[in-house]
């Protein structure tokens, strides 16, 4: 028999708030598209639990906090009985096996068209720049959006009490905590950016107006369901929906000193590398100033394999790691890191098809090609 391989920094345990891991690979966040008419779906019971392992940590999918958060087709949402119904089944599967299991919440603000909106209303905004209409490179259908409705200062907190809900519903339907989507162009994000946030009121201008959004949805959620159970996604370095900043290294810093204050348990950011949808590129910048000034647990993702995974655990540039596209591809990931197995290739023409198995819950396991 072969010999156990020797530990390694990625399969080392860590005690995330009360969660205890027994290893730092955390599975994505991935939207993909196949909760018909935004409702979770029985196929995702298999998708999750085949990537679960006992004390290891999942992120779900982007999952939508009210009627006017969708984009894209098919993407879940948790406003409604009967989606916090079909998440139930779902979490108790990734529990069943021991997994940690945080629900990712979403609003795609601009990134939407009146298709996906209430009364074919347009969807809203910081701002009411329109998106250039795009072939979405990711793989995204091809869609046109519809120029957004720039808020008025007294709905705002309509919006970050959607998100509160959200966060309520998540804990109804079992979830372990949340994570608030502040990264990729989308409502957060818009606010947040100077690319897109042209507003005059206290909302936008100052580092401190356009943060400020981003940082009352994490009071109300923390408030709402504990901080022990919130974290957020933030991605300064990126660009995409043309939602860059002219500062993001500051940005970055402003968002990791600010969220001390509500004890948050995660900061998760995107590595400055991935400043292009599904690119990989040299950047000057880094995520270390972001990592020394916040307090808590730090999760970094974009780009990393087993070999960079480890390094970042070994040089404590992160507490766990976050893995994409590999994890998508195999289910089974930890196990495979800790072989130093190979690892199957991820096709992108199905990261967002809406069959229920292929390109979904296909991946072979390691059993599976033994
Ligand atoms: C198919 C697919 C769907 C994605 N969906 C989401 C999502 O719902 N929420 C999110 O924050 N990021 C999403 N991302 C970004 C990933 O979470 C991750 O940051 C990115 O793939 C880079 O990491 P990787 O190099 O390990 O794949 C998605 C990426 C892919 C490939």
């Amino acid at each position: 028999m072969a010999a156990e391989a020797p530990t390694i920094p990625l399969l080392t345990p860590y005690k995330l708030g009360k969660f205890n891991l027994s290893h730092r690979v955390v599975l994505a966040p991935l939207t993909r598209q196949r909760s018909y008419g935004n409702v979770p779906q029985p196929h995702a019971i298999l998708y999750y639990s085949q990537r679960t392992s006992k004390g290891g940590l999942l992120i779900t999918e982007a999952t939508g906090v009210s009627n006017t958060a969708q984009g894209y087709p098919d993407t879940p949402g948790i406003w409604t009985k009967e989606q916090v119904e079909a998440w139930k089944p779902i979490v108790d599967a990734v529990h069943a096996k021991g997994g940690v299991f945080f629900c990712q919440i979403w609003h795609t603000g601009r990134v939407s068209n009146q298709g996906f909106q209430p009364n074919g209303q347009a969807p809203f905004s910081s701002s009411d720049r329109p998106l250039t209409p795009q072939d979405r490179a990711s793989g995204f259908n091809v869609s046109d959006f519809t120029p957004p409705r720039r808020l008025r200062i007294e709905e705002i907190p309509q919006i970050v009490n959607d998100f509160r809900l959200a966060a309520r519903n998540a804990i109804e339907a079992g979830f372990d905590g949340v994570e608030i989507h502040g990264a990729h162009g989308y409502l957060i994000d818009q606010f947040m950016k100077d690319q897109v946030n042209d507003r005059t009121d206290q909302y936008g201008g100052s580092l401190e107006n356009r943060c400020r959004f981003a940082l009352e949805i994490v009071e109300a959620i923390s408030n709402e369901i504990g901080a022990d159970r919130v974290g957020i996604r933030l991605s300064p370095f990126a660009n995409y929906m043309e939602s860059g900043d002219s500062n993001p290294d500051s940005l970055g810093l402003y968002m990791a000193e600010s969220l001390n204050k509500y004890e948050i348990l995660y900061c998760h950011m995107v590595e400055p590398r991935m400043k292009t949808v599904g690119e990989k590129s040299e950047s000057p910048h880094s995520l270390v100033p972001m990592r020394k000034a916040f307090k808590g647990s730090f999760l970094v993702a974009g780009g990393y394999d087993r070999e960079d995974g480890n390094k970042a655990i070994a040089k404590n540039r992160a507490d766990l790691v976050v893995f994409g596209r590999l994890f998508l591809a195999n289910p089974d990931l930890p196990k495979r890191f800790k072989l130093n197995a190979p690892l199957n290739k991820y096709n992108r023409d199905t990261f967002y098809t809406s069959d229920p198995v292929l390109g979904y819950s296909d991946y072979p396991l390691l059993v599976d090609i033994a």
